[in-house]
């Protein structure tokens, strides 16, 4: 039986183990333990009867909420299932550049993404010795070898981070990124784990999107708010960018119920300000397992 490329599958492992699936406590996939906000379940039971109906193709409900929530206009956001579908079309448009910079060890998702598009792929090895160590990883360290000073425009490369990078769980130097997006035609960061910081740190790129156009940022609520299964992640980005990508998917990617259950998770203020320190995740997971 081949090991899948991406963690959480729990039908592989349950067939490897001989057990079923629901036995297994999953490690594999740093989901947030403590499960999701009682808001979205309670939304997902109130909207089955939408179920009879097509979702707004223009999710303009959800697209409404994170512009709250993010204070930027609605046509800057656009809803994926999960962020893994809109890493498809980021990478679409990462694929049209020179090259493709990606720190390694990193996402196995990224390079089945680039793959798809016969994207140029340089990876930059971490230095897991040298940069493990503190909460900041140095791009500048890492990518010293990419001698972009040579760089012609007309060669202009692409870079698609992880902030804070899965698996080493550092946030990039923001100044680092800043001087990147001088650089780079087109700097995607992928900010799936960010919520797991207390809202003060979070120090997401969000905020410099309408400054810089070729800065995508990219979320996720598998992680944080716990739902894998439901498949819902969104991109900030240009309008204009997102207006081609809205073009080249299936217009309903995302279904009424994601739509519901986002709208209650990110309007969740408690649940967001939730204490996730690492000594109550490592309790939790051991009562979890002794249960
Ligand atoms: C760094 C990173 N980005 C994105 C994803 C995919 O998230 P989603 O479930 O929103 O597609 C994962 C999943 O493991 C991940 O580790």
């Amino acid at each position: 039986m081949n090991c899948p490329r991406h963690g959480g599958n729990l039908v592989w492992a349950a067939t490897l183990a001989g057990c079923p699936p629901e036995s297994i406590l999953d490690f594999s996939a740093s989901i947030n333990p403590l499960g999701p906000p009682e808001t979205a379940i309670a939304a997902i039971q109130a909207h089955l009867k939408t179920l009879t109906h097509y979702p707004d193709p223009s999710y303009q409900s959800l697209c409404q909420v994170l512009s709250e929530v993010h204070r930027l206009p609605l046509d800057w956001f656009i809803p994926g299932n999960g962020s893994a579908e809109l890493l498809t079309w980021a990478c679409r448009d990462l694929a049209q550049c020179a090259w493709t910079g990606i720190l390694t060890p990193a996402f196995a998702d990224y390079a089945r993404a680039l793959q798809s598009f016969d994207a140029q792929v340089r990876p930059y090895p971490i230095n897991l010795v040298e940069q493990f160590s503190g909460n900041t990883l140095s791009l500048a360290k890492v990518l010293a070898t990419a001698e972009l000073t040579s760089i012609k425009v007309s060669q202009a490369p692409s870079l698609l981070l992880n902030h804070p990078h899965n698996p080493t769980g550092q946030l990039l130097a923001l100044k680092q990124v800043e001087s990147c997006l001088e650089q780079f035609s087109l700097v995607v960061v992928d900010e799936a784990f960010i919520d797991f910081l207390p809202p003060g740190d979070q120090q997401s790129m969000i905020p410099w999107v309408m400054e810089h156009p070729n800065l995508v940022v990219l979320r996720s609520l598998t992680k944080f708010y716990s739902l894998p299964g439901l498949r819902l992640g969104y991109a900030v980005g240009h309008p204009e960018r997102l207006a081609r990508w809205r073009q080249w998917r299936d217009p309903w990617c995302v279904n009424s119920l994601a739509v519901a259950a986002g709208i209650a998770a990110l309007q969740d203020h408690s649940f967001s300000a939730t204490d996730l320190g690492l000594a109550d995740l490592c309790s939790h997971s051991a009562l979890s397992r002794n249960r």
